[in-house]
């Protein structure tokens, strides 16, 4: 049987039960250029990527950034000028916070260790929701002021350029849902039935911790987060350690690849960090799991295949990219997201009969999405086409070819009469769009049937390799599928991912 757009469909249930949510920004249009060439708004954006990983972890070393003043309020997003700030580039976060589950307050101090990309008098971080007390550069108090969402710092002495320095912002509050510019409901803090847990794509993260807030700039974390006794705190990353206090515990988690700040998470409540001791020989890496308190790997059917589909994957993208691998089911929030190393997942998705698709997906988005990440959210394509090609492999590999060939053609002949915005230019404002998730997934299969499965393959293989811990965008993703397969393909991704209407399949080898 074709199971069918399983994600997709929980974000567009999600989106329908949360509408009225405001922050749709009607304004914004996305641009028309082809994918092949450099999008005209930002031009440093597109051909400059990061190098492959040195093993420094510090993934982006050698972006060109947006050359705007240090005062300018973005890295040079074309869909969100606001988001992220050009001048210093992030190393590392440490997180040390403490939350309050009764009265949901959450404060702390966020340290953040940096790089000046250039002399800094003044910088500023994303940030929004939450109140700061204060501010410190190397040590030394400096003044601070909120311009909308950013906080705009002074250091008493300028920063030279390439110099490291560290940023200490204290601050609390109780942290809320925020409304997104690109989807129709809130994102950021989440608390529902006593759950507490982050869901930021794209744009919440700076509601719950002061940060460079856009996928251009990776960076290692440390979350230590103090909670009273009896509840359990999971972040991103690895488990440290659990220091206990009277009556309190502080959870030590590090995060040592470098991630984007929209899939840092933390997830505070009645949860069990349960380990599957035999998916993890089977993925070879570690698999912990975050689940309700009292259930385990059992009472989630599907979720024994978790080490298996990483096994799986592995084959055909290469190794798993982290140290790590599991997922929280939590209450509330409708969907499933690929935080690093710990994807969300709704209960009732983890209850679903397409829960294994999406298991898949998020998976997959740890290459896709996740190591590499996007250069700029414009090409959100490379995430939600390559994890839903993902969903197709595996169907696959349980079905069979034939029966992908059929669901992939029934999927692709909604189209012709449907309007839908090509996955190439989705509007800034529907970024999640269905378009971007299914037809950027044939987009992929039509690569595939157009240089054969041996060059598709290396493709994705090389592409996973060269951009881990990085960044990418369309026209990186071009060149290199022309790269390895000798073939002209400009023409191709124009057809599927800008132009209209949706094509025929080409033949196939
Ligand atoms: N990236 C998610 C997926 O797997 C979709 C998504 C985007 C999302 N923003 C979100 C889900 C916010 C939950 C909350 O397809
Ligand atoms: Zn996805």
């Amino acid at each position: 049987m074709w199971r069918r757009t399983g994600l997709w469909l929980s974000l567009a249930l999600l989106a329908a039960a949360c509408s009225g949510t405001d922050g749709v920004d009607s304004s914004a249009t996305p641009p028309t250029s082809a994918v092949s060439s450099t999008p005209a708004p930002v031009s440093t954006m597109a051909s400059t990527t990061s190098e492959p990983d040195d093993g420094s972890g510090r993934g982006n070393e050698g972006f060109t950034r947006f050359a705007g003043p240090p005062e300018s309020l973005g890295i040079g997003d074309n869909y969100f000028p606001d988001l992220g700030n050009p001048g210093y580039d992030v190393n590392h976060y440490t997180l040390d916070l403490v939350f309050e589950p009764a009265a949901t307050r959450l404060g702390g101090v966020v340290t953040i260790e940096a790089t000046a990309l250039q002399a800094l008098t003044t910088f500023n971080l994303d940030f929004t929701g939450l109140t700061i007390d204060s501010v410190a550069v190397d040590g030394s108090e400096a003044a601070f002021e909120l311009i909308e969402e950013d906080v705009v710092i002074s250091p008493q002495t300028p920063i030279a350029q390439d110099e490291e320095f560290t940023i200490d912002v204290e601050y609390g509050g109780q942290p809320r849902s925020t409304g997104s510019g690109a989807v129709p409901f809130g994102i950021g803090w989440t608390t529902v039935n006593g759950q507490n847990y982050v869901v930021a794509e794209p744009d919440g993260a700076h509601s719950w911790f002061p940060s460079n807030d856009h996928p251009l700039d990776k960076a290692t974390y440390t979350f230590r987060i103090n909670v009273p006794d009896g509840v359990t705190a999971a972040a991103s990353g690895t488990f440290v350690e659990q220091i206990t206090d009277v009556g309190r515990s502080i959870w030590v988690w590090e995060m040592r690849s470098p991630m984007t700040t929209y899939l840092a998470t933390v997830v505070i409540g009645d949860f069990d960090i349960v380990e599957d001791p035999a998916a993890s020989l089977d993925a070879g890496v570690a698999i912990r799991h975050v689940l309700p308190a009292g259930t385990t790997v059992a009472d989630w059917p599907g979720l024994e295949r978790q080490g298996e589909m990483i096994a799986y994957l592995a084959e055909l993208f290469g190794p798993y990219p982290f140290e790590t691998y599991g997922i929280a089911i939590v209450e509330g929030f409708g969907a499933a997201l690929e935080n690093q190393t710990l994807s969300l997942f709704d209960r009732n998705l983890a209850e679903s009969f397409f829960f294994e698709d999406v298991l898949i997906h998020e998976l997959a988005h740890q290459w896709f999405g996740d190591s590499v990440s996007l250069g700029q959210w414009s090409d959100i394509w490379l995430n939600e086409g390559f994890a839903s090609y993902a969903e197709w492999l595996w169907i696959e590999r349980e079905q069979g070819r034939a029966t992908l060939e059929t669901g992939i053609a029934v999927e692709r002949d909604q189209f012709d009469e449907a309007g839908f915005n090509a996955p190439g230019v989705p509007p800034s404002f529907d970024l999640f769009n269905r378009a971007v998730y299914r037809v950027g997934a044939m987009t992929l299969h039509a690569l595939r049937l157009t240089v054969g499965d041996d060059a598709f393959f290396d493709i994705l293989k090389a592409y996973a390799a060269r951009f881990a811990n990085g960044s990418a965008v369309t026209a990186d993703f071009v060149a290199l599928a022309e790269e390895i397969s000798a073939m002209e393909l400009d023409d191709l991704f124009d057809a599927w991912l800008i132009e209209q209407p949706v094509p025929q399949f080409p033949p196939g080898e």
